[in-house]
């Protein structure tokens, strides 16, 4: 079967590159020329662990291609994928649709056979009907459907999780597009991963309810953190306890320092938006979102409190560790630790940092830090050691080390991945989240 993938970010790069390796003949297309020229060249435009071997094998496989011809990529396509970015619109938080519409209105000028245009990109509800006006306002003779297929794909595991999913949502108003849909997905069919049928506004409000309420298990455990240090209980052990109810699940039950990313944030505004126009509140989003935006600069203020309070802190140093909004992915879209050197940078507090993968796309959003080349160096003479993100690389890291290089032995562990106990027996002033 042939698929084309128009878009080839994050979404659709993994997600071609993956049909690919089912066997599917699949066009990754993306208007970027420079981007497809270094995808030719085997260059990924994103770290991914996998990716770029997947990406590679299916291309000498002859099975995955790029072009940066939309007409070109979508000849003989019986699915035609939309996975181009819905940023939030400036201002007021709506998806910003212009470039789902774009593809669209092409796609209707191009298409050369009968075709299934699944929209993958995270789209506000009604919006594959206005995808299926806008192809048919371009008067094409064949018969097309539009499909809303929503992917659930977690940066740094995506491969994982579109390979072998909890389950495929596909929504579609006809026969001839579900047809098409179950030889898409076959190969996962056999796997028998759970595939749900359902309407295409069905499909399109999932997407946005299953990341707001991941948001809200997030926020919620966070508010749980914060209780607990004010009551003297362990947050973690909270977690385990209320996840051990099979109806709650243990799942995103971290505390931490707020999520970040590409999805969470831009999704609940999103979400917020589309029940705002049908004027159905949903109030547990708008605290969600709420709480999760002070949260981070809380975060930066319980650093400052570790540094003795906040004028105590004026022309001390801390070491960041990590920066991305969360490990194994160079993404620094909306992570908390922007947010914390801002509050330490305006507190008059010098920063050093240190990501494995974030530092490149983090100069630019954070003009206050010196980036470092290993976590010891941002260490030297720090005041602070605070890690933000939990990369593998800070999971063990060498205290005696940390001891002698720091100013002062504190640790700020914002992702609870250090045992209090270990960290303060090794002589260390120990901070975390939700643990006394
Ligand atoms: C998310 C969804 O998981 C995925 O299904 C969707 O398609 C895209 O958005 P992603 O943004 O890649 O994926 O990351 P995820 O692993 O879900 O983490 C999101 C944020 O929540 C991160 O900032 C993470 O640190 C935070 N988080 C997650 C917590 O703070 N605690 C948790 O228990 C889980």
């Amino acid at each position: 079967m042939k698929i084309a993938m128009v878009g080839s970010g994050y979404v659709g790069l993994v997600s071609g590159a993956c049909f690919a390796d089912f066997g599917h003949d699949v066009v990754c297309i993306d208007k970027d020329t420079t981007k497809i020229e270094r995808l030719r060249q085997g260059k990924m435009p994103i770290y991914e662990p996998g990716l770029d071997a997947l990406v590679e094998g299916n291309v000498k496989a002859g099975r995955l291609s790029f072009t940066s011809d939309l007409g070109e990529g979508i000849k003989g396509a019986q699915a035609i994928f939309i996975a181009v970015g819905t940023p939030s619109r400036r201002g007021d938080g709506h998806a910003d649709l212009s470039f789902v519409h774009a593809v669209a209105r092409e796609v209707g000028k191009c298409l050369t056979n009968d075709a299934v245009v699944v929209t993958k990109s995270t789209v506000p509800v009604g919006t594959g009907d206005e995808v299926e006006r806008i192809i048919a306002a371009g008067g094409t003779p064949y018969r097309f459907a539009v499909v809303s297929n929503p992917e659930f794909l977690r940066e740094g595991a995506a491969i994982g999780d579109f390979k072998r999913p909890d389950r495929i949502v596909i929504g579609a108003e006809d026969d001839f597009a579900r047809e098409v849909m179950r030889e898409v997905y076959r190969p996962l069919f056999l796997n028998e991963s759970p595939i749900l049928f359902t309407s295409r506004r069905s499909s399109e409000l999932i997407k946005y309810a299953a990341n707001a309420f991941l948001a809200t298990k997030i926020t919620f455990i966070n508010e749980m953190a914060d209780l607990c240090e004010k009551v003297g209980a362990d947050v973690q052990d909270v977690a385990r306890g209320i996840g051990m109810d099979k109806r709650i699940g243990g799942k995103f039950l971290h505390a931490g320092p707020g999520y970040g990313g590409s999805c969470f944030p831009k999704d609940t505004l999103a979400l917020l938006k589309t029940a705002e126009d049908f004027e159905s509140p949903v109030r547990i989003v708008e605290a969600v979102v709420k709480a999760n935006e002070s949260r981070k600069r809380a975060m930066g203020r319980k650093v400052l409190d570790a540094l003795g309070g906040a004028d105590a802190a004026r022309g001390k140093k801390v070491a960041m560790l990590g920066l991305t909004f969360k490990p194994n992915t160079d993404d620094m879209r909306d992570s908390p630790a922007i947010a914390i050197a801002q509050t330490l940078a305006d507190a008059g507090v010098s920063i050093a940092a240190y990501d494995p993968e974030g530092m490149e796309q983090a100069r630019p959003l954070m003009p206050q830090v010196t980036m470092c080349d290993s976590p010891y160096a941002a260490i030297e003479g720090a005041d602070a050691t605070v890690i933000v993100t939990e990369w593998d690389a800070f999971r063990a890291l060498d205290l005696a080390r940390v001891k002698c290089l720091a100013r002062a032995p504190v640790l700020v562990d914002l992702r609870n991945i250090y045992k209090p106990e270990f960290v303060r027996a090794a002589g260390f002033e120990f901070v975390s989240v939700g643990r006394v």
